[in-house]
């Protein structure tokens, strides 16, 4: 039987001149979680990223550190792989441009494109903006400097004996394709601007620079090197086995998906590519998706923009502020940067809008979910998710939510894959409020009380699976707490179909929650002393400043050490929270399982006892307490006590 093709996936190989920050990292995530993604789905994938290491500002950026252009690529490559491995980045292949299989390469496309005719020698005459790697003309410029919008530097004047690539015999050929094929670069808005820079007329390229001891010499005339771009692009074919290798080149070529910024794909990746595979007689790639940028104020964030710009200080601040785990904290910078922005389109960053993510996405809809459930299985069932019976509309959000992700990711659509995946969670959660477990536990209704825990136990392991391409640590850890070996093992449509892993049974491992919020920091105020002895009125501003709720209590646990304290975990409708509460001599547990009770809910966190309670429950009494404040009918909880 014919073996399908791999799927082949690939980044831009990084210039060397920088460290990774969240710009070049956002390509990377994303062909990570397109190559996850397709893995789940059971086709062999390859997925190749590398570093450009040919430009002149690479040989300058290594003078500068007084360093030899061969120690600066080797540490700027490692300090890439290192930062992609903590990003759990699951490539095949780190390719280099200074390797020897690429300098093969580029050469051999060299001598195929000069053997017939579409490689000529002359002479260049104007401009090159070194810090771009681009050939501008004279009429190109603004103000006499670089025309890039991000760049704006001044340009370099260029009069040298160098070789063109006829590219201007492959225009018309090129855009024909782009308007036949839609969907080969994506989003569509850009193709069209990818033909309009083409129908102005596509120019031949200049290829060469004269050789300054670094880059590929030119074949037979190593007076010259090749020029970065045109080498660069050819790192695509390298890395699947040209020329070296054919018949495994011819088994992955072509890529399925480039992933690349907008900022590469007019002159580059949508026009002179194409036009490059033209003249090799080979295929194109099957999609070139070009994504928009990050923005800090009005400018791309680069490394010198300042401020939190790497996804590892990113991940220290997430770390920092939360006490979560490091994975996890760089599983939440993938999920923000996927979720934030549709794909193609420029976003400003903020952390204001990461924690915003971190807390009402991941805390709230998807940790809570599972948050909520563990307690009560861990109460009722021993530990082990009953045997139940999925309930129906659940099944259908599920199945629904499986198959708008499926669809959303095999088109590149990660915003959409997670939107799709969170209307199931809050389905769930609604499940959750109306089933009311904890009121089907003390009734006594056992039956669908496995009913509504298995339910929603089943929802949290497909959730996991659907977000598992974006966020692969962190939804193995929530899996191990479900009970489930973390690493997914088996395809997307077996794992996606209900009662596929097994779940009843299982043994759930409750821990720290993997989520926790970031608090908003809190401005402490030194308490003004008290002129009078008598109680102070307040106005009622100050009183609605005390966030009071509703909220029911899940679990009673003992505080080790001390007799008098009791942790709950108490339901807050959105989220559960840990609650240390000086009830225990007088409440047995059975007394408040339950019961819903009133939270001071916006109390600052405090440490009790090894324990952060996360609010107050009201009680009555001076030194002891004499009764609780008991909501007396049904509500959900969460809801607001005025
Ligand atoms: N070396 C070339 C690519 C050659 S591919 C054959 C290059 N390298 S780069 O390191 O400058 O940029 C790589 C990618 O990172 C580009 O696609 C670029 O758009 C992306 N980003 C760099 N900063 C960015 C943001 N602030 N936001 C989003 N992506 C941006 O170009």
């Amino acid at each position: 039987m014919a073996q399908s093709k791999p799927y082949y996936v690939t980044t831009p190989i990084y210039y060397v001149n920088a460290r990774p920050h969240i710009g070049t990292a956002y390509t990377t995530i994303a062909a990570d979680a397109v190559a996850r993604f397709q893995r789940l789905l059971g086709r062999e994938v390859f997925f190749a990223t590398g570093t450009d290491e040919h430009a002149e500002k690479v040989e300058r950026a290594a003078a500068e550190r007084g360093l030899s252009v061969k120690e600066h690529t080797d540490e700027m490559a490692d300090a890439y792989r290192e930062a992609w491995a903590r990003l759990g980045i699951t490539y095949d292949d780190f390719i280099r441009t200074s390797e020897p299989r690429h300098h093969r390469a580029t050469e051999e496309v060299f001598r195929r494109l000069r053997a017939r005719g579409d490689i000529y020698k002359g002479e260049y005459e104007g401009w090159y903006c070194v810090s771009c790697a681009t050939y501008w003309l004279e009429s190109d410029l603004n103000d006499g400097r670089c025309p890039n919008p991000e760049c704006g530097r001044p340009v370099e004047r260029r009069r040298q004996p160098a070789y063109f690539f006829r590219a201007s015999a492959y225009g018309e050929r090129v855009a024909e394709y782009i308007e036949s094929h839609p969907g080969f670069i994506r989003p569509e808005f850009r193709a069209n601007e990818v033909l309009s820079f083409i129908r102005q007329g596509m120019r031949d390229v200049c290829i060469s620079r004269p050789n300054s001891g670094w880059g590929v010499p030119v074949p037979d005339d190593p007076e010259h090197v090749v020029y970065v771009w045109f080498d660069a692009l050819i790192n695509y074919l390298t890395v699947v086995g040209f020329p070296d290798d054919m018949e495994r080149f011819e088994r992955y070529w072509p890529a399925d998906v480039h992933f690349i910024g907008k900022d590469i794909l007019t002159r580059f990746h949508g026009s002179l590519w194409p036009a490059m595979l033209m003249a090799l007689e080979l295929p194109l790639p099957r999609a070139i998706v070009a994504h928009g940028f990050w923005l800090m104020g009005k400018s791309k964030i680069s490394k010198s923009a300042g401020g939190l710009v790497t996804p590892d200080e990113l991940a220290a601040h997430l770390c920092q502020q939360t006490g979560m785990a490091e994975p996890v904290a760089l599983d939440v910078v993938r999920y923000f940067l996927l979720r934030e922005t549709p794909f193609g389109q420029d976003c400003n960053f903020s952390e204001e809008a990461l924690r915003g993510r971190l807390n009402a996405d991941l805390a709230n809809d998807l940790g809570n979910l599972v948050n909520r459930s563990l307690p009560l299985i861990e109460r009722h069932f021993q530990g082990q998710v009953p045997q139940g019976t999925l309930d129906g509309e659940l099944a259908q959000a599920a199945e629904r939510a499986a198959s708008a992700a499926r669809e959303r990711y095999e088109q590149f659509d990660f915003r959409g894959a997670l939107e799709a995946t969170w209307e199931l969670l809050g389905s769930a959660n609604k499940f959750i409020d109306y089933t009311a477990p904890w009121q089907l536990a003390k009734e006594g209704r056992r039956e669908e009380l496995a009913d509504a825990l298995f339910s929603v136990a089943e929802v949290c392991r497909i959730a996991c699976l659907l977000v598992y391409p974006v966020m692969p640590h962190a939804a193995g850890e929530l899996r191990r707490q479900l009970g489930l070996p973390p690493r997914v093992k088996g395809t997307w449509d077996e794992l996606c179909a209900p009662g596929a892993e097994g779940l009843a049974g299982a043994s759930v491992r409750r821990g720290r929650p993997v989520f926790p919020r970031i608090e908003r920091p809190v401005a402490v105020k030194e308490e003004e002393p008290m002129e009078q002895a008598q109680q102070p009125l307040i106005s009622i501003d100050e009183f609605s400043k005390i966030d009071l709720r509703a909220c029911t209590v899940l679990a009673v646990d003992k505080v080790p050490g001390a007799d008098k304290l009791y942790a709950l975990t108490v339901d807050l409708g959105t989220e559960q929270r840990t609650v240390v509460a000086g009830v225990a001599e007088e409440f047995s547990p059975e007394e408040l399982l339950g019961k819903t009770l009133v939270l001071v809910a916006n109390l600052k966190p405090a440490k009790i006892r090894g324990v952060t309670s996360q609010g107050m429950i009201l009680a009555v009494g001076e030194d002891k307490p004499l009764g609780l404040v008991v909501v007396d009918r049904p509500v959900p909880p969460g809801s607001k006590v005025r």
